[in-house]
């Protein structure tokens, strides 16, 4: 049995959200959980996941949305995050990608909402793009520890945050042709690896382009399983372990 641990389902995105699901399970992939990371995807994945035994969230506000974030959504967050099945905050971060104008309203956001996960003793599913420094430094800060969703960074980065305690969220680009992922995978093993998908976005070779969808998950599970000379069955139960101790999912 597969999870999911990161992905974006919401009907802007998918018509037919029961047979997303249906599809999930024909593939073996039984639970996700969805990320909800902005005021909008963070109801609708609460109601989705109402609907749903087996949908999972993660509820947080994305770097992205540091424009339109309150005082006020913080405080909704707090009592959203109070929901039975949210298994953590995020994804929050860093995202330097298209410039460092706002970096210092990123960071003042990613900070209250770490301060909020300690508080509340929950995992992070952190979003870190072009920003390794700021994001490791500013996670040594607090008490928490979760996941770096879609790390796409250096085996020696990966070893740091393995270090501090964080699992890898590793994905689609594990598939590219000119992905650095294969020395990261091999370096930190499948312990310190929980299987995600971002979809809509990042969908696996050969699907590379289209939209994602968690049912892609065994792909990804494939090539990790070619990366570490191990069965589709040993990473899926590896890595589903990972992500039920993690998450504290039953
Ligand atoms: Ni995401």
């Amino acid at each position: 049995m597969f999870i999911d641990t990161h992905c974006h389902l919401s009907y802007e995105d998918y018509d037919d959200i029961d047979l997303v699901i249906k599809e999930n399970c024909k593939a073996n992939v039984e639970k996700i959980i969805i990320s909800g990371c902005s005021k909008e995807w963070i109801s609708e994945s609460l109601k989705l996941a109402d609907l749903y035994d087996d949908v999972y969230v993660t509820l947080g506000y994305h770097p992205s949305e540091v424009d339109v974030v309150t005082d006020e959504m913080l405080n909704d967050l707090k009592k959203q995050l109070k929901n039975k099945k949210v298994v953590g905050l995020g994804e929050i971060g860093l995202d330097y990608y298209y410039g460092k104008d706002n970096k210092e309203k990123q960071l003042e956001l990613f900070e209250k909402q770490l301060k909020i996960a300690e508080a509340m003793n929950l995992k992070v599913v952190i979003h870190s793009r072009d920003a390794t420094e700021d994001t490791i430094n500013c996670l040594k800060k607090y008490n928490v520890s979760g996941v770096i969703h879609c790390f796409s960074g250096s085996v020696e980065t990966a070893k740091i945050y393995v270090a501090m305690g964080y699992k890898l969220g590793i994905g689609g680009v594990v598939t590219f042709k000119n992905s650095k992922l294969f020395e990261v995978v091999q370096a930190v093993g499948l312990e310190n690896i929980v299987l995600e998908t971002d979809a809509p976005y990042l969908a696996p070779t050969p699907f590379r382009g289209q939209k994602n969808s968690s049912k892609f998950i065994p792909i990804i599970a494939e090539e990790i399983g070619k990366i570490l000379n191990k069965s589709v069955q040993e990473v899926a139960s590896v890595t589903t372990n990972n992500a039920y101790e993690l998450f504290d999912l039953r």
